[in-house]
């Protein structure tokens, strides 16, 4: 297929446990992605640097889908990431694990039913198309925007759109988004210090700024919640649903509380792990002409010039090709840690209660074992059934329990942000420095990334 030349996307130089440790100190950006020593995109299971809790990186697809199903209920969600988000999205799905998880799941499950997926279409529409008439703008102008931020407003504007029923543009949820961008940036670097020297749960409280910003969040969707739980209304997204949805043994209804934890974590899984894989894709495609060339052939053929509509998007096969492969070398999750709640044996490996047991899909979707050329961008991988020999080695939304209730609505607005605004222009970047990823709260670039746009048609 493309005839542009073999890409390597920007990656962290790798280094030895050693000088990788002290090139991340000295840095002082808390990246985890640079701390990253070369043997881990080579073994199966490994120390992850020098600390005092131990660290243990598993790269092995059995072993990792092992510890994620934990039929034993020893590897619960990390203590470390626990207490990031605690103060924001309380006892919500993302941070519970066992029979309170299992009840959750069950009553939320169904609001991200293709059926609702499908209706939530409308709202994604509607915000892609609010963005376009600002890149229009921005193509009129000349004016060099950040492209980190462009995607961030507009998946913000699709989950509130598609949860709530507002854009982005009323007063709440315009807050909403502002004080997560605090509580981002202020959780978002980790402390590397305090990884290698604390031990197992034992994280220090949170920054009074941290702690303002969660409570003005929680406050607003507290607001956004009461006017769903108002008799009267009559709402049709997703919010509607969660309220709706009852405990199948007790027949009780989420509490408003439990509700503004429920519906928290869609904004903060929802947004910004979109975004960030978005930005890369737009990153990626404006060093490929040509591929940018057969995606809009595949647009022309499948849409012409409608709107793109939900039936198309299982019909554009290099669209999420290339999504796919966007996430195989960026996936949002960089991390996804779990803790030993006791001594165990995972494979040939003890660990001891307290251990941070690390699963990370970086490297797992970077390995040498499973993945040919693996740090090169190559849609291709993901045209032939080839990409799915490994099971287990592919796991951008996870695997087992967790797995990611929104991954097929992350799809289908990804699929339709592509379609729609790579067809109409061209995405120009005007950044002179290096561009390097770093694992923040999702995989992101260390800098924002400037950019331009012009119009295509
Ligand atoms: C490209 C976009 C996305 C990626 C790569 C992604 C990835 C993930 C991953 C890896 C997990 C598992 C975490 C773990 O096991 O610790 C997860 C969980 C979750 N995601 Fe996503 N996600 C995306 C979009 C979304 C969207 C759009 C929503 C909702 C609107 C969402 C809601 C959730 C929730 C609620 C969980 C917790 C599930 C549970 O623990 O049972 N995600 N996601």
């Amino acid at each position: 297929m493309t005839t542009d030349k073999p890409y390597c996307p920007p990656k962290p130089y790798s280094l030895w446990a050693v000088p990788a440790l002290f090139r991340t100190l000295w840095r002082g950006e808390g990246n985890l992605l640079e701390l990253l020593p070369a043997a881990a995109y080579k073994f199966k299971v490994g120390n992850l640097g020098i600390s005092r809790r131990s660290t243990v990186l598993f790269n092995d697809p059995e072993l990792v889908s092992h510890i994620l199903r934990d039929p034993d209920e020893i590897f619960p969600k990390s203590d470390l990431m626990v207490s990031a988000v605690e103060p924001l999205i309380g006892q919500s799905i993302f941070v519970t694990d066992g029979e309170k998880w299992r009840k959750q799941r069950a009553m939320v499950d169904p609001a991200f039913s293709m059926m609702r997926i499908s209706h939530a279409f409308n709202q994604m529409q509607a915000a892609v198309h609010d963005h376009e008439i600002e890149l229009e703008r921005r193509a009129q102008t000349g004016e060099e925007f950040s492209l980190d931020q462009a995607m961030g407003q507009l998946t913000a504007d699709i989950i509130c759109r598609a949860v709530f029923s507002t854009s982005l543009d009323s007063n709440i949820a315009h807050d909403v988004f502002e004080d997560f961008n605090i509580f981002e940036r202020h959780v978002a670097q980790t402390d590397i210090m305090h990884m290698i020297t604390a031990p197992a749960w034992s994280n220090p409280p949170q920054k009074p700024e941290v702690l303002d910003a969660c409570a003005r969040i929680r406050q607003h969707l507290g607001t956004l919640v009461d006017t769903h739980l108002d008799p009267n209304s009559n709402y049709n997204d997703i919010a509607s649903e969660v309220v709706a949805a009852r405990d199948k043994e007790t027949n009780q209804p989420f509490t408003r509380d439990e509700l503004i934890d429920q519906l928290g974590v869609f904004f903060l899984a929802g947004h910004e792990t979109t975004a960030s894989v978005l930005t890369w894709v737009f990153y990626i495609l404006a060093a490929q002409p040509n591929l940018v060339k057969q995606l809009r052939n595949e647009i022309d053929n499948v849409v012409g010039t409608g709107e793109v509509e939900f039936a198309h998007i299982k019909r554009l096969p290099l669209v999420r090709a290339v999504f796919r492969e966007t996430l195989r070398l960026y996936p949002p999750i960089t991390f996804i840690p779990r803790v030993a709640l006791r001594n165990a044996k995972v494979g040939p490996r003890k660990l001891r209660r307290g251990a941070l047991v690390m699963i990370a899909p970086w490297t797992l979707h970077r390995h040498k074992l499973y993945w040919k050329d693996p740090h090169i961008f190559r849609p291709e991988r993901f045209l032939s059934e080839l990409a799915d020999q490994i099971p287990g080695a592919y796991i951008p939304f996870g695997q087992g329990n967790h797995t990611c209730v929104g991954a097929g609505f992350a799809q289908a607005e990804s699929a339709l942000i592509i379609s729609k605004l790579i067809r109409r222009f061209d995405f120009v970047m005007t950044n002179t420095e290096p561009v390097r990823p770093a694992a923040r709260l999702t995989t992101r670039p260390v800098k924002q990334i400037t950019y331009k746009v012009k119009y295509h048609r």
